[in-house]
């Protein structure tokens, strides 16, 4: 049986005043009208039932999340005491699903990305899942074209064709390098051979439990005695103890760099990580001045700039370009676009002075 993990505990400080601790990223809506997370579960109906679908995030944010998916039940709601990325909060959701269904097939995926068309991304999972099928011990990554030698994303090399039942282009993957430096990935989008790895992952709970247990025996161990305590007085205790004992890591480097039998569909759906300010523009169209305008802006000589406010607020600017404007309630920004990596500093700043 196919289930969803939908991966929540990212903190987006990039989008900073509008992501805060308690509402990063994956609880906003950049691209319309539902938040980015909501807009994740609504993309799997028809596929995987919300019976079916579990987010594992910040013990933090698991209250907020619920609030935004009330149709998903609490028990499919897991909150980690710490963070420590994507390898543990893998190893976790596989480990609590593997005791409920030793055969279960899990499509991973973030909750902070925008994807167009969902029929096509149905279709892709429904590939994905038809070829674990034909080979359980199957990693099925989906791989995006790259269109800059981008240094924050995974690479995946093409090799040689693998068929698909009328599905998706497939292919074995020669190759997975997590975030290379510029000059590699500069040579990797030259060679043509090269896609970026979108983050989504389709496996046996089974198959990455036994990645992990050979890669991570620490990890793995810790996750055991975790699902050992399911149902016990001991669980939220072990829960504690067992996580924040995992020294951290990402899925990319603790498995995927080093797992031989990977698979890569060419995602047939659009694909956007939602990166920063600047990627808003690429979600809504512009006006005839090139602003990117989300909420009630007034621009008198204003150009190539990204204003995110509200409808009951009124921003105006007046002789700017390639500024980023967010106004929220009880904070605002102001910067060049040129300086749009900078909002990090901010949340950090923040936090230093308390
Ligand atoms: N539960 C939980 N706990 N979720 C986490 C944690 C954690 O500690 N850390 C990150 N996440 C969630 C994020 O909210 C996001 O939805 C997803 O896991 C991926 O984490 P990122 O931190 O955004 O990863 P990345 O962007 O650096 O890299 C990954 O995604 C790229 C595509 O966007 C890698 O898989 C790359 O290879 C890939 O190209
Ligand atoms: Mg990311």
């Amino acid at each position: 049986m196919l289930y969803a993990v939908i991966m929540a505990g990212g903190s987006g400080t990039r989008f900073w005043p509008a992501s805060r601790k308690m509402k990063p990223k994956q609880l906003l809506s950049l691209a319309g009208d539902r938040t980015m997370i909501q807009a994740t579960s609504d993309r799997l109906t028809g596929l995987v039932p919300i019976d079916r679908q579990w987010i594992v995030t910040n013990r933090n944010l698991v209250e907020p999340i619920a609030e935004q998916l009330p149709a998903m039940p609490k028990a499919n709601l897991i909150g980690e005491p710490a963070k420590r990325d994507t390898a543990p909060c893998i190893g976790l959701a596989a480990a609590l699903i593997q005791r409920q269904d030793p055969d279960a097939i899990m499509a991973v995926m973030p909750s902070d990305h925008v994807i167009q068309t969902s029929d096509q991304f149905s279709e892709a999972i429904a590939a994905a899942e038809q070829l674990v099928l034909q080979d359980p011990e199957r990693i099925v990554t989906f791989g995006i074209k790259p269109t800059y030698p981008a240094e924050s994303f995974g690479y995946i090399q093409r090799g040689d064709a693998v068929t698909t039942a009328d599905g998706p282009k497939a292919f074995a993957v020669a190759e997975f390098r997590e975030k290379p430096d510029q000059q590699t990935a500069a040579e990797y989008l030259a060679s043509g051979r090269y896609y970026w790895n979108s983050g989504i992952f389709v496996w046996k709970a089974s198959t990455i439990l036994d990645a992990l247990r050979s890669r991570q025996p620490d990890m793995y161990s810790h996750l055991q005695a975790i699902a050992d305590s399911i149902g016990t007085a001991e669980y939220a205790e072990t829960l504690d103890r067992e996580f924040t004992a995992i020294e951290g890591t990402s899925i990319d480097y603790a498995v995927m760099e080093s797992y031989p039998n990977v698979v890569v569909i060419e995602a047939p759906f659009g694909w956007d990580d939602v990166g920063s300010w600047q990627s808003l523009g690429r979600l809504h169209p512009s006006d005839p001045q090139g602003n990117t305008v989300v909420g009630k802006h007034l621009g008198i000589d204003t150009t190539g700039s990204i204003i995110f406010g509200s409808p009951d607020h009124t921003i105006v600017t007046i002789g700017v370009e390639d500024l980023i404007v967010v106004q929220t309630k009880d904070a605002t920004l102001v910067a060049p676009k040129s300086a749009e990596e900078r909002v990090r500093e901010v949340v950090k700043r923040l936090q230093e002075s308390g």
